[in-house]
C-alpha cells in the first residue's frame, strides 16, 4: 500500500487518482482572500487558525508569556479567524495545570490577550481577525493537578478495558447542570474579554462530546438523542440568551468519532464503524434553529484514533489506510452535512 504523503500538487494528483478518492483540488487560491459574513460580523478571509493548546498558561489560568508569543505569531500570520484554544470554565475540568482557565479574577488578563491579538494583526496586516474562544470541560482527560482525575459521562470498555473507572468519578446529572451553567458563564466572560464568539466545545471525547454517545446512561443526560445532546444544546441556548446581539455562539462539533455503537456518535447501529449522518443532522438542525451560524466540524479522537482526526502517516498503531483516506473521510463527511445548514442560508462551517 502507498504510505508516502504527497509533497507536491503533482504527487497529490497522482495519489488522489490511484486511491480513487476524488478529492477536490484547485490551484486557484483566490477564494481564500474573500470575506465571510457571520451574523453581523465579517471574517476578513478564509484562513483559519484551528484551536491549539500550548499548555503554557499561568497556574491561575491566565495566558502566560509563551501563550502571548504564540498568539502574536498567529496574529502576524494573517488568518481571518483565530479559534482560540481550549479554555476551561471549571478548575477541575482543566486538562493540565497550565491549561487556560477563564474566571472573574483573571478576566483582565484575557482582555489584554484579545486586545494584543487584534492590535498585532491590525498593525501587521491592516485587519483584525475574528477570535472565537473555545470553552471546555475536559471530562475524562481532566488533570488539573498534573495527574489523571477523570470525570466521565459513562464507563466505556474501549477506553477502560477491564478496569472501569470508579462510580464516584461518573458525573451526576446535578453536576452536569453546573457544567452547563459554567459554560454559559464562560461565554459571558469571553464576551466581556472582547472575544467575538464562544465555542461550546463538543469534540475529541471531552465531556460534552462523550455525552453524545451516552446511550446507556440513565437520567436527563443519557439514552435518547435529546438527552445525549442536552448539555450542548442547553449551553448554546443559554449562551445565546445571555450574550445575545452580535456575539457568535458556535461549537467545535464531533459528528463522527469512529467508535462502534453503543460507544460512538454518528455511527451505524450495526456494530460497524461506518458513518451514519442521521443523528448529526438532527443535532445540526437543532443548533441552527437556536441561531447557530458558524460551526467547526471535526471527527475522531486525537489520543485514541488519530487517523480519524487528521492526516495520519505514522503513530502508535498501524491502520492500513493512506493519510489522504482520512482527509477524504473528514471532507466528505462534512460535505454530507453541509446541505442541512445551507438550506437556511446563513450557516458556515470551517
Ligand atoms: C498541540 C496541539 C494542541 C491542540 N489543541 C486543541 C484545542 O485546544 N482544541 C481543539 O479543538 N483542538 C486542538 N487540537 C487539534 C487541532 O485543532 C487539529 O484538529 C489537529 O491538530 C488536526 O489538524 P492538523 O492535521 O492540521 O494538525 C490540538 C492539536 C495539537 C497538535
Amino acid at each position: 500500500m502507498i504510505r508516502k504523503v504527497y509533497t507536491t500538487p503533482e504527487e497529490f494528483h497522482e495519489q488522489n487518482r490511484l486511491l480513487e478518492l476524488d478529492l477536490p483540488f484547485s490551484g486557484d487560491l483566490s477564494v481564500l482572500n474573500t470575506v465571510l459574513p457571520v451574523g453581523n460580523k465579517v471574517i476578513p478571509n478564509r484562513l483559519a487558525c484551528q484551536a491549539m493548546e500550548g499548555c503554557d498558561g499561568t497556574a491561575n489560568g491566565a495566558p502566560g508569556e509563551l501563550t502571548q508569543r504564540r498568539y502574536d505569531r498567529f496574529a502576524k500570520g494573517g488568518a481571518g479567524l483565530i479559534w482560540f484554544e481550549a479554555t476551561a470554565v471549571m478548575e477541575e475540568g482543566r486538562a493540565n495545570p497550565r491549561q487556560l482557565w477563564i474566571h472573574k479574577d483573571n478576566l483582565d488578563d484575557f482582555k489584554r490577550q484579545v486586545e494584543r491579538i487584534k492590535e498585532t494583526a491590525l498593525r501587521e496586516n491592516g485587519y483584525a481577525p475574528l477570535i472565537v474562544m473555545q470553552a471546555t470541560h475536559s471530562g475524562r482527560y481532566s488533570k488539573p493537578e498534573g495527574k489523571p482525575a477523570p470525570l466521565i459521562a459513562y464507563n466505556n470498555p474501549i477506553f477502560e478495558k477491564n478496569a472501569p473507572i470508579g462510580k464516584e468519578r461518573i458525573v451526576t446529572d446535578d453536576y452536569l447542570d453546573r457544567v452547563g451553567e459554567a459554560l454559559v458563564e464562560g461565554a459571558e466572560l469571553a464576551k466581556e474579554a472582547g472575544f467575538d464568539g464562544v465555542d461550546i466545545k463538543a469534540c475529541h471525547r471531552y465531556l460534552n462530546c462523550e455525552l453524545l454517545s451516552a446511550y446507556d446512561r440513565p437520567g436527563r443526560y443519557g439514552g435518547s438523542l435529546e438527552n445525549r445532546t442536552r448539555l450542548l444544546r442547553e449551553s448554546v441556548a443559554g449562551a445565546m440568551e445571555r450574550c445575545g446581539g452580535d456575539f457568535i455562539v458556535s461549537s467545535r462539533l464531533n459528528v463522527y468519532d469512529g467508535f462502534p455503537y453503543p460507544y460512538g456518535f454518528g455511527v451505524k447501529t450495526d456494530g460497524s464503524t461506518d458513518f451514519d449522518p442521521a443523528e448529526p443532522i438532527w443535532l445540526l438542525q437543532k443548533l441552527r434553529s437556536l441561531g447557530v451560524e458558524l460551526l467547526n466540524i471535526t471527527m475522531g479522537n486525537p489520543y485514541f484514533n488519530p487517523h480519524v482526526n487528521r492526516p495520519f502517516a505514522s503513530g502508535g498503531y498501524e491502520i492500513g489506510e493512506h493519510p489522504l483516506e482520512g482527509v477524504a473521510r473528514m471532507l466528505k463527511g462534512t460535505a454530507a452535512l453541509r446541505p442541512v445548514c445551507k438550506r437556511r442560508r446563513r450557516s458556515h462551517m470551517v
